[in-house]
């Protein structure tokens, strides 16, 4: 079982929908997928499923089969992770269903973290939740795991991140997502280097993730850009990636740089598919499966079909990344 989380401390730049689609790709493909939503606003979830369903999921008193309710028992500090509830959206992809009630954990995590330290066994099970969450899904049996999470530095990704042998990194040509990522690469670079010297005092018995949290690569989303804006002005934030990805996330220099469109870490320059994003959420569906009847007439057939193919040589190459067998 692979598991990889899309991060960025940069909202709105199309992460979770990118988790989305990528998790229908791979069902697609015979991948057994399992999505899961650790994003406390929940809103892969919310993409999944219809209203109905979500009332079942979150009634007003306990929610078994949310992930906030198989971690519970940690949070109540009355035993450990109850075995999650895996909702089949297909035979190949299941969704850990988010929930609002996730945000009461990150105090929890960040109180484990320090006293990991101390080789305390019930801060390594807080700490581990989610890593041992993943792995507890014996009947849907995933290959490959897909984590989307909040657009933030805070203990609950921390903990995702630890669960996440890969990670890629989404972000827009503008400056906030620059920033961001010249937050993120020393963060993600510290969480990795402190996780590797707590393992040294967990307790035996308990599985462990490695926290390896290798980055697979960065994703360039086009639609933070504005046709308004001036070509100058998205040349030289994209202009910059590369560099910014290399000292921040990967602690390295080059001397000379590629352009984003020739550099290996860029994954995919994904479009901005417009009207067809509204009509997928609409018809709950990717965009790539929509059909004349959710609406998809004239041009959009074409821009449906190679949003297909878009998405198809994204997971293609995250799947040779993350050594999982993709035709
Ligand atoms: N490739 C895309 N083309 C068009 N609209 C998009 C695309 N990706 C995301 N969006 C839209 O942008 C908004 C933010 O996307 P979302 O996936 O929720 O971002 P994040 O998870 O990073 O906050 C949503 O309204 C979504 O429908
Ligand atoms: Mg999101």
């Amino acid at each position: 079982m692979k598991t990889v989380a899309f991060f960025n401390n940069k909202g709105g730049v199309g992460k979770t929908s990118l988790v989305y689609h990528l998790a229908w790709m791979f069902a697609d493909h015979g991948v057994k997928t399992l999505a899961v939503d650790l994003d406390p606003q929940a809103n892969l979830t919310a993409m999944f499923l219809d209203e109905e369903r979500l009332e079942d999921l979150w009634p007003d008193d306990e929610h078994p089969n949310t992930v906030y309710g198989a971690i519970r028992p940690i949070l109540r500090g009355i035993g450990d992770i109850a075995s999650p509830h895996v909702e089949k959206i297909n035979p190949n992809l299941g969704l850990i269903a988010g929930d609002l009630g996730l945000s009461r954990f990150e105090d929890k995590l960040s109180d484990a973290w320090p006293r990991c330290q101390l080789g305390d066994e019930s801060a390594f099970r807080t700490m581990t939740a989610f890593h041992r969450l993943v792995q507890r899904d014996a009947d849907f049996g995933a290959e490959l795991v897909l984590i989307d999470v909040g657009p933030n530095l805070g203990a609950i990704n921390r903990s995702a991140l630890i669960a996440s042998d890969q990670v890629c990194l989404p972000l827009a040509p503008d400056l906030f997502s620059l920033q961001g990522l010249k937050n993120l690469g020393p963060t993600l670079r510290e969480w990795r280097s402190v996780w590797s010297g707590l393992l040294t005092k967990a307790p035996s018995g308990l599985p462990m993730p490695k926290g390896t949290m290798q980055p697979l690569g960065y994703i360039v989303m086009q639609h933070g850009i504005l046709d308004t804006r001036p070509v100058k002005a998205y040349k030289r934030w994209m202009d910059r990636i590369p560099s910014v990805y290399r000292e921040a996330v990967l602690n390295e220099r080059i001397q000379s740089m590629p352009v984003v469109a020739e550099d290996p870490y860029c994954l995919s320059l994904l479009k901005h598919y417009r009207s067809l994003m509204p009509m997928a959420m609409e018809a709950r569906k990717p965009i790539f499966f929509l059909k004349s009847a959710d609406g998809a007439i004239g041009a959009h057939i074409e821009a449906v079909r190679s949003c297909y193919q878009d998405f198809q040589k994204l997971a293609a190459k995250i799947a040779i990344n993350a050594d999982i067998a993709f035709t």
